[in-house]
């Protein structure tokens, strides 16, 4: 397979989801460029939206006016966060900070999703949470006059880090929050380009209290987990050369590339420029022969998202992938571990699962037949790239779940492939 050209991937899906809740809480106009055509982003504007922030449609440039940090009113219908974790979570902790109460729901596949990992600290900020079953949506949220917090989440996880953060921007409370293992800090990126005292310090972050947000002028970048599926296409193409324009390079999320590399990977960056406190730089990436790999620990957060991916490059490889430390991987879009496994295996590839990660041991031999999405936008794109390189024919059922988070996927992958 001969690759070529440049692609733009949407716009980054975690920075967007941002972008939209701190503009509504800012005072005063901001304009976002770049946000992503996505189903996840337009969850956010919509519950957004139903909490009476001013959000517009949404469209490659956004201009809309912040009602400032207690601007939100309570919605008369449930908020509908549709397949989208980032806005249940991060909502719910802006609703913990608000004297209303709002009730959450979302898709199948979000009412399996856990919530308990907000709803623990949040309810020690003290606000109240209720259940209707288990620890997923349907979820109601009574918000309160907040308290500080000093919380060790024992894990890593943004989501729960950035609604323990947005609580407390809005209750004008201190919030310290150490995670095992840095998660990705574009919430705190954001609000320092917005002008809060918020200090990050290895494990730990700190917002101090501040009465105002200004707004945001700025251009998203292009969505490295995005951008990660190219990077996996020009490194086991036979010829050419693929450039990935104006990638979010933050190091948090550059993990796949930094791996990939280690494996022998030929991926360049171009200069890097800066865009709300995010390092943005294209990315020229070229064919490579790959080694096997272990990971673990450490190195999982910065590539959670791309991990069905890397399985996937190594079964097109015929190297051996180890991930362990990867539990998270269960409660995704889809139990990412078992979705992964046993796709691989049902294309003829040796794959197995481990109770926190899994194993692949790639052969080099033609891979074929068809694959479930699970309705997973992350897996349906790692399969459908493992489908372009030579020799194998993979079907992916369920493919239109791409449109989560990149809905032009399947015609940028056919422009790609010379
Ligand atoms: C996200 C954080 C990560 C990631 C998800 C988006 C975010 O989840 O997997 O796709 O925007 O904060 P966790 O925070 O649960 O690790």
């Amino acid at each position: 397979m001969r690759v070529r050209g440049t692609v733009r991937v949407p716009g980054d899906k975690s920075i967007s989801h941002r972008a939209l809740i701190l503009a509504s809480l800012s005072e005063g106009d901001s304009t976002i460029r770049g946000l992503p055509d996505s189903g996840d982003v337009e969850s956010t504007a919509r519950v957004l939206r139903a909490l009476a922030a001013a959000v517009p449609p949404l469209s490659s440039v956004v201009s809309m006016k912040g009602a400032g940090l207690h601007g939100l009113r309570p919605s008369r219908t449930s908020l509908d966060c549709g397949n989208s974790g980032t806005t249940a979570r991060l909502v719910a902790g802006m609703v913990a900070a608000q004297f209303f109460t709002a009730r959450f729901e979302g898709d199948a596949s979000l009412s399996k999703r856990p919530m308990k990992r907000i709803a623990e600290p949040l309810t020690y900020m003290g606000a109240h949470f209720e259940f209707e079953h288990g620890d997923g949506l349907p979820m109601t949220v009574r918000g309160c006059d907040l308290r500080s917090i000093d919380w060790d989440t024992g894990g890593s996880s943004a989501q729960v880090k950035s609604a323990l953060l947005l609580a407390g921007l809005i209750a004008g409370v201190e919030v310290r929050v150490t995670e095992a293992a840095p998660s990705r800090d574009h919430t705190e990126r954001m609000l320092r380009a917005m002008g809060i005292d918020v200090e990050n310090d290895g494990n730990q972050v700190c917002l101090r209290p501040s009465a105002r947000l200004t707004p945001l002028d700025f251009d998203v970048p292009a969505d490295p987990s995005s951008a990660a599926m190219f990077v996996a296409l020009a490194t086991m193409a036979d010829e050419g050369e693929i450039v990935v324009a104006d990638v979010c390079v933050n190091p948090i999320r550059t993990g796949f590339i930094e791996v990939l590399k280690r494996m022998g990977g030929d991926i360049t960056p171009g200069a890097v420029r800066e865009s709300a406190g995010e390092p943005v730089a294209s990315l020229t990436v070229r064919p490579a022969a790959l080694e096997s790999i272990r990971i673990g620990g450490g190195d999982v957060p910065s590539l959670i998202d791309e991990l069905p991916l890397l399985a996937c490059v190594a079964a097109g490889n015929g190297i051996e992938l180890e991930v362990t430390g990867a539990q998270e991987l269960r409660v995704k879009e889809s139990d990412r571990i078992a979705a992964v496994v046993d796709n691989l295996v049902s294309i003829g590839a040796a794959a197995e699962e481990l109770s926190d990660g899994f194993r692949v041991r790639g052969r080099k031999q033609p891979l074929a037949g068809t694959v479930d999405a699970r309705g997973d936008h992350r897996v349906a794109m790692a399969f459908g790239i493992l489908g372009a390189v030579r020799g194998n024919r993979i079907e992916v059922r369920g493919r239109e779940c791409v449109g989560i988070s990149y809905p032009g996927f399947w015609d940028d992958l056919k422009r790609a492939v010379a």
